[in-house]
């Protein structure tokens, strides 16, 4: 297992380029399965993340091609309907395969994931949308077992308590694409990633209407046939250097990268005192040199308002930033595994019901921390980044699920970081890592 050495105190500057965004790609590669014809997807994120669904894939009989480090093709001739536990339960977002299954296959047999570091992550909302699609749903020994023997359109609502669901949004879509008649989908998820996923299923000759709004509207089509197509950037990744250069008070262009998918965080980084103009359209600068920032509440919710997969980063900027700030999260309300590992940096921070109140320090201090989850390890990494000192980040293989040789994009900016074999750490340290597994 590697471990990631990080000096702190060296302002990110220069230029990185942003690769394609993991959240999309997952549910496209997924939507390859709807048609027996090839799919060339590009701009593919080199994640571990993605070659986990390219193995589910494999299993279920496509034949899954890398062509080359970010272009794959998927042609899923012969397909089994049945996705076995062992492969699932590598990453949650494998339950975006009911939707390609039933609606392709007329019946799908999943298993049903767990919850998470991040907290509860129930299916309720995508197994509500698949029975107004007529699908009869039983649930065994751990399996989502799924007859549509009499899918057909239907009117969908997937308002939960915490917003819409992205990936029941995805499931359903993709279930509607080959049911027969109209299915309406109210409260529907209008990220980013749902819009791509969307164009993806336009261009294998789907009928969809609405896309973007929370209204979506399909006209299911007997057969879909394969396409290219080009993965958004990733948005979050884009988020994360622009936080990076924010607390190390940097100067860094972030190429490939949409604007109009982040003004949620603009907007809080203007009210901090950072403002980030709108430039070149695939173009983000971010000049934070010599700049004191101001605290800032956050409200995580649903898109277009501030993501939850910048809390943990936000959280990070905050702690360095004097003054009070709170960040309320309304999507998981139990994803703040990142402060306790702040908090052995220096961080003040206190979490009270779904909010994390922040009183900003004027230095964190290097320190041997434990990634929990991608979006924690992307805050530690920032944190060490600011920090003085050295942090040793553990259990970066989370990192790795979502964020494109972070490591080397950092260094090109300048930061001192390094990876290395864990059996490289200074002895103090690994006996901690032992310690932390019970
Ligand atoms: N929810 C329900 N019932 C459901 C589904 C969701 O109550 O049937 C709740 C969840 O528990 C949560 C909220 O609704 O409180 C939103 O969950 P959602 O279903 O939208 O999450 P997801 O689709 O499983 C995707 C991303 C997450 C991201 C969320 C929210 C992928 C692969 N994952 O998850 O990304 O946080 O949307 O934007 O697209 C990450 O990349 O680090 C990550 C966790």
């Amino acid at each position: 297992m590697d471990v990631v050495r990080i000096r702190g105190g060296n302002p990110l500057r220069g230029s990185v380029k942003i690769s394609g965004a993991k959240n999309a790609a997952l549910p496209i590669f997924a939507a390859t399965l709807l048609t027996e014809e090839p799919c060339i997807i590009e701009n593919v994120p080199d994640l571990s993340d993605i070659r986990s669904m390219g193995e589910l894939l494999a299993h279920l009989g496509a034949k899954v091609e890398r062509l080359d480090p970010h272009t794959w093709r998927v042609t899923a001739g012969e397909i089994s309907h049945t996705a076995p536990y062992e492969l699932m339960r590598k990453m949650r977002a494998s339950v975006c395969l009911m939707g390609p299954l039933v609606g392709r296959l007329k019946r799908s047999v999943t298993s049903l994931p767990g919850g998470c570091v991040i907290g509860p992550r129930p299916i309720d909302l995508h197994l509500k949308g698949f029975s107004k699609l007529g699908c009869k749903i039983d649930i065994e020994e751990g399996y989502v077992k799924m007859d549509g023997s009499a899918l057909k359109g239907g009117d969908v609502f997937l308002g939960g308590r915490h917003g819409s669901t992205v990936l029941g949004t995805d499931n359903i879509l993709m279930a509607a694409t080959l049911a027969p008649g109209t299915t309406r989908i109210e409260s529907a998820a209008c990220e980013p990633e749902v819009i791509d996923l969307c164009n993806m299923l336009v261009a294998m000759g789907a009928n969809i209407k609405g896309i973007g709004s929370h209204a979506l509207v399909v006209e299911g089509v007997e057969r879909l046939r394969g396409c290219t197509y080009r993965i958004i950037p990733d948005r979050i990744e884009a988020g994360t250097f622009v936080l990076g250069a924010a607390m190390s008070g940097g100067n860094v262009t972030i190429q490939g990268a949409r604007y109009d998918h982040l003004t949620a965080l603009f907007d809080k980084l203007e009210e901090a005192g950072l403002p980030i103009p709108r430039g070149e359209s695939d173009q983000i600068q971010v000049n934070a040199s010599g700049l004191s920032l101001s605290p800032v509440d956050i409200i995580t919710l649903p898109h277009p308002a501030f993501p939850t997969d910048l809390q943990a980063q936000m959280c990070a900027l905050m702690a360095v930033t004097p003054g009070l700030s709170i960040v309320t999260e309304k999507v998981y309300p139990h994803r703040f595994m990142h402060v306790p590992e702040l908090q052995r940096m220096g961080a003040d921070i206190a979490i009270e019901g779904a909010s994390a109140i922040i009183k900003g320090v004027a230095n964190l201090s290097g320190a041997p921390v434990m990634a929990s989850d991608l979006r924690a390890s992307a805050a530690l990494f920032l944190a060490g980044l600011a920090a003085t000192g050295e942090t040793w980040v553990q259990r970066i293989y989370h990192i790795d699920r979502g964020y494109e040789k972070i490591d080397e994009k950092l260094r090109q900016l300048g930061a001192d970081i390094t990876r290395m074999p864990a059996s490289e750490m200074p002895t103090q340290f690994l006996e901690e890592v032992a310690a932390g597994e019970g």
